[in-house]
């Protein structure tokens, strides 16, 4: 099977790793990829994983690719295509692609849509609002007592989001999305959320149309420094299994959120077949929905890839075909930490082209992964950041304590200009 998989981050490495570990995986190619994917090696043939130097946001570049290499099945990493309809296109083509379509991706694309569907079908969330208008959104701030999540109604790559603790917060927040537009258009319309507090989790639901397997638990890290401070960023690191959701707990998210959202999308004739990723806060009154993602979570997916013992092109498949009936997930008994290594200044400025030192010395640690994402080759051939998050370093191990060890015993071995990471991912766990 012929397999393109679009997007450069960790998440796609993780993908790329994962698929070219399938026996039925005979071609793999990475549009646009990064250091990483280029060069990881097919299990079935030997075959290089190559990159293609074609955007994701370039739809019709991608579908020429498609079109003159006929790749079997087309795997999409990021929201953005997913927003802008490449799965449409590449359907309307008559290409097999894994990933929601349009009307399906809305429940990323717009935080208004997602509110509003939650409400519909009665899936737990935050009481909230959708604003278009600066007053309105200041009354309704106020009416919260300034504690409240602003979240710009479009795609602002996980940074969309402000929390404030009291009014003038508040009404500095809504300024800024709705006036400032310090998210660009994406602050036309605001999502006002009362404040929740608990803990956070990341579901994934793999769907197929009309039903979903449910992956096993994680934790992400949202804030960039220890001790949940500092600014929001894409993810600083994830582990799972999430020990701390019960039994009970997931069977209650199962019945109130999972499954009133399949009713929902019957209802709506949505056919979502792709992931549903709900980020989830544990409040004293039960579960609540913060937000919906519609694609594999970034760094999550290089804490499931490492744990999934199932073919991951066969469940693809299977999903993106409506077929996922009969297929059940199996999972490593270990667990799994990644930890991400970050440009100095990430979230905000950071600089490029700084030279990574160390990756040769954890290629052979057993049970360590270096996932790339921001990165790149230079001329002489050496490693080079070029994005915000530079590495994920991922490891599995008997029980959560050990995988986090090794993961930071790797963490210890690479080194770049100005880098930093977080030293207490999975410490809320152990
Ligand atoms: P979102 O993009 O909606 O997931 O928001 C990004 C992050 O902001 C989440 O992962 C949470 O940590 C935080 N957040 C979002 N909504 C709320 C809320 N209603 N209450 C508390 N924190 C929130
Ligand atoms: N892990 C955060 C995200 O993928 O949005």
């Amino acid at each position: 099977m012929k397999i393109l998989v679009i997007g450069s981050g960790g998440r796609e490495h993780a993908l790329v790793w994962k698929l070219a570990q399938s026996a039925t995986t005979t071609q793999l190619w990475c549009a646009p990829g990064n250091a990483g994917t280029d060069g990881e090696k097919l299990v079935a043939n030997g075959r290089q994983v190559e990159n293609i130097a074609i955007g994701a946001e370039d739809l019709s570049g991608l579908l020429a690719f498609a079109e003159a290499n006929q790749p079997d099945l087309t795997v999409v990493g990021p929201d953005n295509p997913l927003s802008m309809g490449v799965v449409d296109l590449f359907q309307a083509h008559g290409f097999t692609i894994w990933g929601p379509n349009q009307k399906a991706a809305q429940f990323e694309a717009s935080k208004a849509f997602s509110q509003t569907f939650m409400e519909t079908y009665g899936i737990p969330t935050a009481r909230s609002g959708v604003f278009s208008e600066v007053g309105a959104a200041r009354e309704f701030a106020r009416s919260l007592g300034g504690c409240c999540a602003v979240k710009a109604d479009g795609l602002a790559l996980g940074k969309g989001v402000l929390i404030t603790s009291n009014e003038e917060e508040a009404d500095r927040a809504i300024e800024q999305v709705m006036v400032d537009k310090s998210f660009g258009d994406a602050g036309k319309q605001v999502v006002i959320q009362e404040k929740l507090e608990g803990l956070e989790v990341s579901l994934h639901a793999l769907c197929d149309g009309s039903r979903y397997l449910l992956f096993d638990t994680s934790q992400d890290h949202k804030r960039a420094m220890d001790g949940d401070l500092g600014l929001n960023t894409g993810g600083m690191g994830t582990y799972s299994p999430a020990p701390f959701l019960t039994g009970a707990q997931l069977k209650q998210i199962q019945i109130e959120v999972m499954d009133r959202w399949l009713a929902g999308c019957k209802q709506e004739a949505i056919d979502f077949r792709g992931m549903l990723y709900p980020g989830i806060m544990l409040t004293q009154d039960g579960p609540k929905v913060l937000e919906f993602n519609a694609r594999f979570g970034d760094p999550e997916t290089q804490v499931y890839l490492m744990r999934l013992k199932n073919d991951l092109p066969e469940l693809l498949m299977a999903s993106a075909s409506g077929n996922l009936q009969g297929h059940e997930l199996r999972w490593d008994e270990r667990a799994a930490t990644c930890v991400v290594m970050a440009s100095g200044g990430y979230p905000e400025a950071y600089p490029k082209g700084k030279v990574i030192h160390g990756l040769p010395q954890v290629a052979d640690l057993e049970d360590v992964h270096v996932f790339h994402a921001g990165t790149a080759r230079d001329d002489s051939g050496a490693w080079v950041t070029s994005g915000g998050r530079v590495l994920g370093v991922t490891a599995l191990g008997a029980d959560l304590q050990k995988a986090t060890q090794k993961a930071y015993l790797a963490v210890e071995k690479i080194h770049f200009e100005g880098h930093h990471f977080r030293r207490d991912i999975a410490a809320k766990a152990l």
